[in-house]
């Protein structure tokens, strides 16, 4: 039986935000990978991408997946690129049923502008940007996910209640 909760999706859809709700709702530890790599490196993730380069990020977005892929009962949000390493996604799914977060580009451009914070979204033109690693990312994500669910009409709340309800329709979850 699986036990973690893993949301999965392209930068803007929401995994935090509902991760937390989610696990309010279901009174779980709610962990962010990327949050998790901030720790360990000591500086924010544009620092790591601008001082160390992307690639060595990945090396502690790989670390800090290893970790939590050995815990129970958590709900984890993953960076919107942790699905590129298939190590993550095979650990990841030990323990975990894999939620992906979708939203339209129009959706995550709104979601995401003005936030400086994702060096890969530094861009002139980010609704572009977005569209081209949107079409990189897809086949990842899809190959990856257990579960998929649109948010761009949802509120946080009622992602997170469809969320638990197709959780209820998963054979080996364990609430
Ligand atoms: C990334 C998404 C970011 C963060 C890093 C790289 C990506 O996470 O991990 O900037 O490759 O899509 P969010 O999806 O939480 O913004």
């Amino acid at each position: 039986m699986k036990n973690n909760i893993v949301l999965v999706g392209f930068m803007g859809t929401g995994k935090t935000a509902v991760g937390k709700a989610l696990a309010k709702r279901l009174k779980r530890e709610f962990v962010e990978t990327d949050e998790l790599i901030t720790k360990r490196a000591g500086k924010p993730i544009s620092r790591i991408f601008q001082e160390d380069g992307e690639t060595r990020f990945r090396e502690f977005e790989i670390a800090v997946t290893k970790d939590v892929s050995l815990k129970d009962r958590l709900v984890i949000a993953g960076g919107g690129g942790i699905v590129l390493n298939k190590i993550n996604t095979d650990r990841l799914k030990e323990k975990g049923v894999i939620v992906y977060l979708t939203a339209s580009p129009a959706m995550i451009l709104k979601r995401v502008s003005g936030d400086n914070a994702r060096p890969l979204l530094n861009s002139v033109n980010k609704a572009d940007r977005i569209k081209e690693l949107l079409g990189e990312r897809k086949p990842f994500y899809e190959r990856a996910c257990d579960i998929r669910i649109d948010t761009s009409r949802l509120s946080i709340g009622l992602v997170a209640e469809k969320i638990i309800e197709e959780l209820g329709k998963h054979e080996n979850f364990d609430f």
